[in-house]
């Protein structure tokens, strides 16, 4: 089903988080042995770092990436935005830190031009149908001056921790899928859709042409993680006449 396009992709991911969204974040917690949790906290420090004022997670989910985001310095307020209200229910009922959760498609983003300083989305770019129009988005919301960041599963460079990690993700975690969530289809899709990925260089180079500038990204988790980083060029002063 990582196949899938434009509108097929966006209703099977919808039901696909629905259906598991009970159990969405014991699943991470088990599946990445709670790193996720430290990939989410380095993730927010990188989109707040030395800026003043609200921040955006992207396809927020259950939240995390949000409440991580509301404890860095500079950051003024932080509003989650997801296409589902089964996983805003969720995040909503957490209350880890103060942040306003709203529904919305990452794709027409219910904000207007330079409403943050920052922008993130976690685990969520391989999920939607049009990869460079997400980016677009997140950096039109985002202020002259103001950072874009996404943290994602990525292809790894073949080699033995790759060999290790597509065994783990094509074969442990569709099992640890069907235990604990019910749910092996949806454990199957996530590997499946790190495979029709990007490439880490790739999703930079979509940086790029969204027009953002610094971009670079690093990688974590034995390098089948990748936190990608750009900014949106600051507005130029009018030259002197
Ligand atoms: C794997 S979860 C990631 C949740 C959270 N960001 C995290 O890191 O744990 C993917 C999320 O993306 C959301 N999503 C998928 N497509 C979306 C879209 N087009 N607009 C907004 N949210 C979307 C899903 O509803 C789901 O909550």
């Amino acid at each position: 089903m990582a196949h899938l396009r434009g509108d097929d992709k966006r209703r099977y991911v919808a039901e696909m988080f629905a259906r598991i969204s009970p159990r969405y974040d014991l699943m991470n917690s088990l599946m990445t042995g709670g790193l996720h949790h430290h990939w989410k906290r380095a993730t927010a420090r990188r989109t707040a770092a030395g800026l003043n004022g609200p921040a955006l997670d992207v396809a927020t989910g259950t939240g995390d990436l949000a409440f991580a985001l509301a404890r860095c310095p500079g950051i003024t307020a932080v509003v989650g935005v997801d296409l589902l209200p089964e996983m805003l229910r969720i995040a909503a009922r957490k209350s880890a830190a103060p942040a306003a959760f709203v529904l919305g498609d990452a794709l027409r983003l219910p904000f207007a031009d330079a409403a943050f300083a920052c922008a993130t989305a976690g685990f969520s770019l391989r999920n939607m149908p049009d990869v460079p129009a997400a980016i677009k988005e997140m950096a039109r919301v985002v202020a002259p001056g103001g950072r874009v960041t996404t943290l994602e599963l990525t292809p790894m460079a073949p080699g033995v921790p790759a060999a290790v990690g597509r065994l783990y993700f094509h074969h442990l975690v569709p099992l640890l899928g069907h235990l604990v969530a019910g749910d092996r289809a949806a454990y199957t899709y996530l590997p499946d859709s790190v495979d029709y990925f990007l490439t880490a260089d790739g999703l930079a180079d979509v940086y790029r042409r969204a027009g953002l500038v610094n971009v670079g990204y690093r990688r974590l988790g034995l390098g089948g993680v990748a936190l990608h980083y750009g900014e949106k060029p600051a507005r130029r002063s009018p030259e002197p006449v």
